[in-house]
């Protein structure tokens, strides 16, 4: 399959574009998409094959489930059966956004979507280019990140491409994604609201709207209620650790030293020492800006082709929470 790439104005995006990526949605067929977060991989979300082709395209297990992506709140009700109190007012505080909501589902959704299980995960993203093409396409846009499985995120249409080219029918190129890191994800099926995934909405900032949540989230209990909590998700091509700073800058020498091309990402400016091995990359001191950078930093490691990437780890605060559980994530090895 070849795919083809389309640019589109990220703040305005043109009807034609648009109106073409809709076309290929609405026939059944697979397109990435710049969101607030990072870029989607979208199909119908009403069509099982349509979805059924995310899966074989990304490489992904069918245990995992997908995300549907919406106009708004009424989109969203649509596909659910229950819309408790603490959906409407998190929609209206913070829809359009980065804020994914897992509830009981539609029979009319299909088992594909989500994974067999009773639920479904909806968002309403805030992206002109996303709200454009889920409106042209008059359809729910079943959309997981645009990479392959288990592989770093796409924040750049590059990065899509460097995942997914030949595997999917259009890219909608709209620039770089001004997130830069996967929307928050959150149980409301359940009695007590459980933070599946933390994200660019903190777990602080969703109960000052709706009161206490559980955040026990990344603990291994129980079922899997997430797959996105697997370890070794969001990972780069070469082994990643994480150090505490002053650590993480002696053990990138070290292996450097040693002959290994080595990326030393850290908060500001870190000197190589004059070692052509050691490829050092400072990031921004402030969470957002760091979100934004991250994932585009670790495709450049991997385009450079690098050994190991050692990271710095940024500071120990709410506000990095959902930077350390990428982090983590990115720096699991295989058992
Ligand atoms: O920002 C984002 O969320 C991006 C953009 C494209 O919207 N999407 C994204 O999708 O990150 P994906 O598939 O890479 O991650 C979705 C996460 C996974 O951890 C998945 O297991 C979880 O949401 N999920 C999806 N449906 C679920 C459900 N019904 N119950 C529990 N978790 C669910
Ligand atoms: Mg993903």
């Amino acid at each position: 399959m070849k795919t083809q790439v389309l640019h589109v104005d990220r703040t305005r995006p043109e009807p034609d574009i648009i109106a073409a990526a809709a076309a290929v949605l609405r026939r059944g067929g697979l397109v990435a998409f710049p969101t607030e977060t990072v870029y989607g991989l979208g199909a119908n979300a009403l069509a099982a094959t349509a979805v059924a082709g995310i899966f074989a395209a990304k490489g992904r297990p069918g245990h995992n489930p997908i995300i549907v992506h919406v106009a708004d709140a009424a989109g969203a009700r649509r596909l659910t059966t229950d819309w408790p109190d603490a959906a409407e007012r998190l929609t209206q505080h913070f829809w359009p956004g980065p804020l994914t909501l897992v509830l009981p589902r539609q029979p009319q959704v299909p088992d594909v979507v989500t994974a067999g299980g009773p639920t479904v995960a909806v968002r309403a993203p805030a992206h002109p280019v996303a709200r454009a093409l889920i409106a042209a396409a008059d359809l729910p846009v079943a959309a997981p990140s645009a990479n392959l499985s288990a592989r770093v995120s796409a924040t750049r249409g590059e990065h899509v491409l460097a995942g997914l080219e030949g595997r999917i029918d259009l890219l909608l190129d709209g620039g770089p994604t001004p997130g830069g890191i996967e929307s928050t994800v959150l149980d409301l099926s359940r009695p007590r609201p459980r933070l599946l995934r933390p994200g660019l909405v903190s777990a602080a900032e969703i109960e000052e709207v709706i009161g206490p949540i559980e955040r026990s989230g990344t603990a291994a209990e129980g079922p899997l209620p997430s797959p996105g909590m697997l370890a070794r998700h969001y990972a780069p091509r070469a082994a990643l650790e994480c150090l505490p700073p002053e650590e993480a800058i002696r053990h990138a020498r070290a292996l450097a030293e040693q002959g290994l091309r080595v990326g030393l990402v850290a908060l500001g400016a870190v000197a190589d020492g004059d070692n052509p091995y050691l490829l050092p990359v400072g990031m921004p001191g402030n969470a957002t800006a760091y979100a934004r950078r991250l994932y585009d930093t670790l495709h450049k490691l991997d385009a450079a082709a690098v050994d190991r990437i050692v990271v710095a780890l940024p500071p120990d605060t709410e506000e990095w929470q959902a930077i350390h559980d990428r982090l983590r994530r990115a720096s699991t090895r295989d058992p």
